[in-house]
């Protein structure tokens, strides 16, 4: 098993891990599986070319569709994809519909063999807006529950009869009609909607290290924004001076 992910605030990144985890303890196997992230791409781009067994690709649901990180790594590499069997695990806030069809449709045109779906709710990344937003008791419990759901789907997958979620025909139509059709501009390009407060930021250059799509640049005093942000709340939910929006207007 190979684990290829993009995690931009970590949920993601707790998902596979404990799949893969869950997965070895029912097949009371200890695989030695590299899990890696697509932002390094390099390695990822090599794991997914050695890769002879299962890869587990996990990836959050940006407005029922891929992060475009993500579409690119995929089309970057569809040579690479033909004969591989692929387990989609997706993580959202709430609903995607077909959030693990989307890559589907995709990997199954570049010849790989989808094997599953699963779809995990976990706490909402969306730091600069307050729907969705709860209390920490609250969020133990979503994550409590993703974890049994991993546990049960981990099983299944070790019983060799693996999930489905979000690669049926009415998943399709309902990612399609309850969300894409009206946001689908919204990751087609990355953006240039990021704002930084001048007031507020304290210089400290960690945006500029986090961001997976090496946006920011730090010069003397002024952090710039180049306009390839993958919407991935990485940089807004860890910078300490709150400096940092691209959907709404204040980190809570
Ligand atoms: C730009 C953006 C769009 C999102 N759109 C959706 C969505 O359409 N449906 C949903 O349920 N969650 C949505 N979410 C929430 C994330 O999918 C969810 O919090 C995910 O677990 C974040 O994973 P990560 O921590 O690995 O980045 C969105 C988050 C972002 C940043
Ligand atoms: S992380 Fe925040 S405070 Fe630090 S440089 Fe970036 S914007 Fe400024
Ligand atoms: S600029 Fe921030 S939100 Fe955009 S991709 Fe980089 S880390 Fe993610």
């Amino acid at each position: 098993m190979t684990g290829i992910y993009f995690s931009g605030t970590g949920n993601t990144r707790h998902c596979i891990e404990k799949f893969i985890q869950e997965y070895s303890t029912a097949t009371a196997v200890k695989p030695l599986v590299p899990i890696v992230a697509i932002e390094e791409s390099a390695s990822a781009a090599k794991a997914l070319r050695d890769a002879q067994d299962v890869i587990i690709l996990a990836y959050p649901i940006y407005y029922s569709n891929l992060p475009k990180i993500m579409r690119d790594f995929i089309v970057t590499n569809k040579d690479m994809w033909k004969g591989k069997k692929v387990y989609i695990l997706c993580t959202m806030g709430l609903f995607s519909g077909d959030g693990a069809g989307v890559a589907a449709r995709l990997l199954k045109k570049y010849g790989a063999s989808v094997m599953g779906g699963l779809h995990l709710i976990m706490p909402d990344s969306i730091c600069d807006v307050k729907v969705l937003k709860f209390s920490p008791e609250r969020n133990r419990q979503i994550l409590a529950k993703a974890g049994r759901k991993l546990e049960k789907a981990a099983r299944r997958m070790a019983e060799g009869v693996p999930t489905r979620e979000g690669l049926g025909f009415f998943s399709h139509l309902a990612g399609l009609l309850g969300q894409r059709l009206w946001f689908y501009h919204k990751t087609l390009h990355y953006s240039s909607q990021l704002k930084i407060n001048a007031e507020t930021c304290i210089h400290c250059g960690r945006c500029v290290s986090l961001c997976p799509m090496h946006n920011l640049s730090l010069d003397e005093s002024t952090i710039t924004a180049h306009g390839s942000c993958t919407m991935c709340y990485r940089c807004i939910s860890q910078c300490p001076g709150k400096a940092i929006t691209l959907i709404g207007k204040k980190v809570n």
